[in-house]
């Protein structure tokens, strides 16, 4: 079969790395997938920058809009981030050309998901984004795939692996905050406004996603209860400690007689719990429903590699599937079946 050509916009901590491990392990994928996948079109602000990896022969584009509008590819890769443009109007600009699209940008999904999600469907394109919620867990396919079938009652977990990250070095080595944080951007964890991460931002853009594909509403990232992590202190940390729990930044959506709650918030967790003893920048996601039962996935969430690795799985997906196919729906069912969102009466 002719290569899988790719159009990458955004050579960061992800770029790069995806860049990195397309030319490493050319050959596997290659055979994994039955075609090969090769990199036509890169964009990123500065040219002149220095990524660690080879990119002389592949087309520069100077902005991700002609990239994704003019560029010889089948599928568009958005690593840049942000709600607003390049991020949305190249996306938008690919789907509209029946291109498909993988991106890592909650913020756009939780922005624009439904619009985008449609605008795919009728041009018979795939909107693939496994890596925007907890990093390298494939929290994404469970939701949008595997779990067909099943009425959920309950999504929540650790979300943000800066949050957790910071959480878990104050207490463990008993840094301060500041220092924590600029450690988690160091590493390439954090979201090029770190304020994004600390003010629980982030992990509303996930929640939101999950509370979609979980209930099968339209998104409503500005119906969620929101407070970050900035004001927890050392003494908050070792005053839960004592009394047998660990702060956690946990993001939660339920199903509730009179609709769905969303809310993100610092929250105390058992210390014997498996929630509880997620460290680092480890995520965990537990989903509660009636055919399945209690499904708990904890892994890397956040850095290039592991993020990579869940938008590979997306390109081969898309490598795999067959022309003509019919494509999974981007939040599991077709954006115009997508049910109104009714919020929870507060109690
Ligand atoms: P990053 O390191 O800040 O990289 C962003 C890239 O986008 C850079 O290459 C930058 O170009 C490029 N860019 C930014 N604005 C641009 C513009 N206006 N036009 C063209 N290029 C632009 O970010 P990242 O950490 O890789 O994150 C990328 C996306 O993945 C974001 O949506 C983020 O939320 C998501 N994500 C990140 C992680 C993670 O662990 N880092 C995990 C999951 C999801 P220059 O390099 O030239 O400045
Ligand atoms: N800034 C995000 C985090 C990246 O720390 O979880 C992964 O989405």
């Amino acid at each position: 079969a002719d290569a899988l050509k790719i159009g990458i916009a955004g050579l960061g901590t992800v770029g790069a790395s995806l860049v990195r491990i397309l030319q490493d392990r050319q050959e596997m994928l290659a055979t994994t997938c039955g075609r090969a996948i090769e990199i036509t079109a890169v964009n990123a602000r500065d040219r002149s920058k220095d990524r660690g990896v080879d990119l002389a022969k592949i087309a520069w584009f100077d902005d991700a809009v002609s990239l994704a509008s003019e560029a010889d590819i089948d599928v568009f890769i958005e690593l840049m981030g942000g709600a607003g443009d390049p991020a949305y109007s190249s996306v938008k600009a690919a789907l509209q050309r029946g291109i498909h699209v993988v991106t890592a940008n909650k913020a756009l999904l939780a922005a624009h998901g439904v619009e985008l999600a449609g605008i795919a469907e009728e041009h018979g394109a795939l909107l693939n984004y496994e890596a925007a919620v907890a990093g390298g867990i494939p929290v994404i396919k469970a939701l949008r795939e595997s779990m067909t079938g099943n009425t959920i009652s309950r999504v929540y977990g650790i979300m943000n692996g800066t949050c957790n990250y910071i959480l878990t070095k104050m207490e463990k080595e008993g840094l301060s905050f500041e220092a924590c944080l600029k450690e988690a951007q160091r590493l390439g964890y954090a979201e090029a406004d770190p304020a994004f991460d600390i003010e629980g931002n982030d992990t509303a853009h996930k929640l939101s996603i999950l509370t979609s594909l979980a209930f099968g509403t339209a998104i409503a990232a500005d119906d969620i209860y929101l407070e970050g992590i900035t004001n927890i202190s050392i003494e908050d940390i070792q005053a839960a400690a004592d009394l047998g729990y660990r702060i956690k930044l946990l993001g939660v959506a339920q199903r509730t007689e009179s609709g769905i709650e969303q809310r993100v918030h610092p929250t105390m967790v058992p210390y014997d719990t498996v929630i509880a003893q997620v460290d680092g920048v480890t995520n965990a996601v537990a989903i509660e429903s009636d055919i399945l039962g209690e499904l708990l996935m904890v892994g890397p969430g956040a850095g290039g590699d592991a993020t990579a690795s869940a938008v590979l799985g997306d390109i081969a997906d898309i490598a795999k599937s067959r022309p003509g196919a019919q494509h999974v729906p981007a939040f599991g069912r077709p954006a115009k079946a997508l049910l109104p969102y009714k919020r929870a009466r507060m109690q």
